[in-house]
């Protein structure tokens, strides 16, 4: 049973991995030379694994305002991470007395489906978005 923790910088280049294994965005993809892009969330502990078996099999970052946390990247390559991360995560704001968890979802990712059994009963789609890509938000009241 993978287990959640927070990543640390010996954790980049798998994390590289899982992101451009799973998120094919050009302009987000991570190289080796631009891990620079996720240090300063792996510097404020915003990163996390999932880690299975000593292999990390699933990777978020989150974005944690004074109100709302927004999961700003969640990848998933073992059937079963992307439910424990974003539970994770809402135990995060539990624990923060933030009342709202939220994300943006490029529709060709197909994700309506994990984020309605995640809970996430608000969803918007909003065309030419972002990329001029078509992009949901998806959003749930922590209760
Ligand atoms: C979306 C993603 C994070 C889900 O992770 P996962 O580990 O496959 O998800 P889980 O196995 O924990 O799924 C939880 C439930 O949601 C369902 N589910 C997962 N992905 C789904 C999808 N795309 N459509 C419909 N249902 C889905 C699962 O079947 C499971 O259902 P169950 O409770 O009946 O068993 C993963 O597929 C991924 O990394 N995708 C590519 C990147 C992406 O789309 N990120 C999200 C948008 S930013």
């Amino acid at each position: 049973m993978p287990t959640i923790r927070k990543a640390t910088l010996e954790d980049l280049v798998d994390i590289s991995n899982i992101i451009k294994n799973n998120l094919d965005v050009p302009e987000l993809s991570v190289q080796p030379s631009q891990h620079d892009q996720l240090i300063p969330f792996i510097d404020r502990g915003q990163y996390y694994v999932a880690v299975d078996d000593n292999h990390i099999v699933g990777a978020m970052s989150l974005v944690i305002g004074e109100q709302s946390c927004e999961i700003y990247t969640i990848a998933s390559q073992q059937p079963g991470c992307g439910r424990l991360l974003v539970k994770h995560a809402e135990a995060l704001c539990k624990e923060q007395h933030i009342p709202k968890i939220w994300c943006w979802s490029f529709e060709r990712y197909h994700a309506q489906g994990f984020y309605k059994k995640m809970g996430f009963e608000e969803s918007l789609l909003m065309r030419k978005q972002w990329f001029g890509e078509d992009c949901y938000i998806f959003g749930k009241v922590i209760r």
